[in-house]
């Protein structure tokens, strides 16, 4: 069985999640690994519709991306999850859960300052946030506690998102995680 593995992509809404997610899915299908994406606004739409935004259900939510990525890794597949999963503690108890069942578990920290997300602000959300029309939004009026000790950090202001996407293949490949292209 093939070495399972989830990608938790952790990072502000905004700062490239999603985009360096959608492209390196396809980039490891290719390769032949067997990856579904679990995105957080999909994610709200089905798995954890009804929950909201505040710490218990933010910690909800992400404990269930959290299960459902271990069901795959400890069957050798790999899950790429998408997230703002803005609590250490969260984090760090689905990394446990992840790897006591003997999958790896990357932690990817989208590291874009909050301006460059304001900046590109491309659901509006931010606009709506500062003008008060939005409570608890991540980085506005609601904490994000980003990683101590991530394996990849990806600094989305000084690469394009194809540069980004494969500094994380390349981690892939130098931890054997996949097969060199
Ligand atoms: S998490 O905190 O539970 O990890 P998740 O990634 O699922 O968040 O959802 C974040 C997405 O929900 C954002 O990209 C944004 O589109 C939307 N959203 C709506 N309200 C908020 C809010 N108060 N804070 C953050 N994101 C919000």
């Amino acid at each position: 069985m093939a070495q399972g593995f989830v990608l938790w992509f952790t990072g502000l809404s905004g700062s490239g999640k999603t985009t360096i997610a959608d492209l390196v899915a396809p980039a490891l299908r290719k390769r032949s690994v067997k990856i579904e994406v679990l995105d957080g606004d999909v994610v709200r739409t089905n798995l954890s519709k009804g929950l909201g935004f505040s710490k218990e259900d933010r910690d909800t939510n992400i404990l269930r991306v959290g299960f459902v990525a271990n069901l795959m890794a400890r069957n050798g597949l790999a899950a790429c999850c998408a997230c703002i999963s803005p609590y250490k503690a969260i984090r760090d108890a689905v990394r446990k859960q992840v790897e006591g069942d003997g999958g790896r578990f990357i932690e990817i920290f989208m590291d874009t300052p909050i301006e460059e997300c304001m900046k590109r602000d491309t659901k509006g959300l931010y606009k709506k946030a500062l003008a008060g029309q939005i409570k608890q939004f991540t980085g506005v009026d609601d904490p994000y506690e980003a990683p101590e000790n991530p394996e990849v950090i990806l600094k989305t202001c000084e690469a394009t998102p194809e540069e980004s996407a494969e500094q994380l293949l390349a981690y892939l490949e130098n931890e054997g995680l996949i097969s060199k292209a």
